[in-house]
């Protein structure tokens, strides 16, 4: 993998190798937007907007850290005042961006009960779905967040000038999204978005230059991978299947090994390891959460099409394809299963076994 500093052909001992063609994801969105002869740019503006929200909220999230260092060494601030501050903080650059795109008609958050119709952009084609801060329990801690994103192309007739949208018009399935993607704010911030159809594709954030560049091209999901990420603490309120399952990957039988268990309670962390390492990652359903704890629309089906993308799959607690769900309200939420295509079939192996 070519970096910003290397053409990939070695170079002297001492002396900086430049890579003069890195691909950033301006470069990108340019280069994807002439595969297609009749595209507007509309959508290639809509990222650029999206890019520049990445980009603010990993420099918020970065300045919000120090001060929940400082704050942790005996800071007046609470805890819970600062992160209510960076969800709101991350919503309003979110709403900004797609406010000031001229591209988003209507935007679902999840820190928005109602959804944001932009109404001074009547032919604006886009429909986008968020989750601004995902994982934000984890901020105090330094530990990494994201942000998650759902586009949808909405259709001609409902846009234009004396035109009205409705928050029901985004109760689509995740199949009618036109991209889908999320931006981790780690060590550095990373992007991982698809699109429809398409390949997934990482990026990483170079500070001094401000841009996003492409590291991780065509990233696929090992087949496999011994390593199960689950909220482990909710077991008893568990389906018996759902407790079988996972007792069958720590306790897989004679001479065999268990697997390892890895859980951020980031979902965007959770889920980038399990794009790059494979394995499994799960909120499923449960008593206590009868209908799951993640939303359909903004956390679901956008990391169900990353995963479908490369070469995962990704189900409800019902077993059903999740990019399939339609929500019908804008905050539904859903049991969740996602990760390597042969992990994920033995939980729908094994819930089989015991709906029969
Ligand atoms: P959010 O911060 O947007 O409310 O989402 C938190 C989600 C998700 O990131 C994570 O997978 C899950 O909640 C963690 O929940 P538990 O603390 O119940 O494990
Ligand atoms: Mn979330
Ligand atoms: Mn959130």
């Amino acid at each position: 993998m070519a970096g910003i500093g290397d053409n990939g052909n070695g170079g002297a001992v001492g002396q900086e190798n430049i890579n003069p063609d890195i691909v950033t994801l301006t470069r990108f969105l340019t280069e994807e937007q002439v595969k297609v002869p009749e595209a507007t740019g509309d959508f290639t503006l809509l990222c650029h907007a999206l890019q520049f929200s990445f980009k603010s909220i990993a420099y918020f999230i970065r300045r919000a850290s120090l001060i929940n260092l400082t704050g942790l060494a005996g800071s007046s601030n609470t805890t819970g005042d600062d992160q209510k501050k960076l969800d709101v903080i991350g919503n309003d650059i979110f709403i900004s961006a797609m406010k000031s795109s001229s591209k988003c008609r209507i935007l679902v958050s999840e820190e928005e009960e109602e959804a944001i119709i932009f109404d001074e952009h009547p032919s604006a084609r886009y429909a986008v779905v968020c989750d601004p801060i995902d994982g934000s329990s984890n901020l105090d801690a330094g530990v990494s967040v994201g942000t998650i994103f759902g586009i949808f192309k909405l259709p001609d007739d409902i846009l234009g000038p004396g035109k009205s949208v409705k928050a029901e018009d985004v109760l689509l399935p995740g199949t009618e999204m036109v991209a889908s993607g999320f931006t981790m704010y780690g060590a550095s911030a990373q992007l991982v978005i698809t699109m429809k159809g398409g390949g997934v594709n990482g990026f990483t954030l170079e500070n001094s230059l401000g841009e996003f560049i492409l590291t991780h091209p065509n990233m696929q999901l090992p087949p496999k991978r011994a390593i199960y990420s689950v909220n482990e603490g909710n077991s008893m309120y568990w389906d018996e299947w759902t407790n079988a399952y996972f007792d069958s990957l720590k306790r897989p039988g004679e001479g065999m090994k268990p697997y390892s268990a890895r859980y951020i309670g980031s979902m965007v962390a959770d889920a980038y390891r399990t794009l790059l390492y494979g394995g499994i990652f799960a909120y499923p359903a449960d008593s206590k959460s009868p209908k799951g704890k993640l939303r359909i629309l903004y956390e679901c089906a956008p990391m169900a099409m990353l995963f479908e993308n490369a070469g995962g799959i990704a189900v409800n607690s019902r077993m059903e394809r999740l990019l399939s769900v339609q929500p019908e309200h804008i905050h539904d939420r859903s049991g969740v299963f996602l990760g390597s295509k042969d992990e994920v079939q033995k939980i729908i192996d094994t819930y089989n076994k015991y709906k029969k």
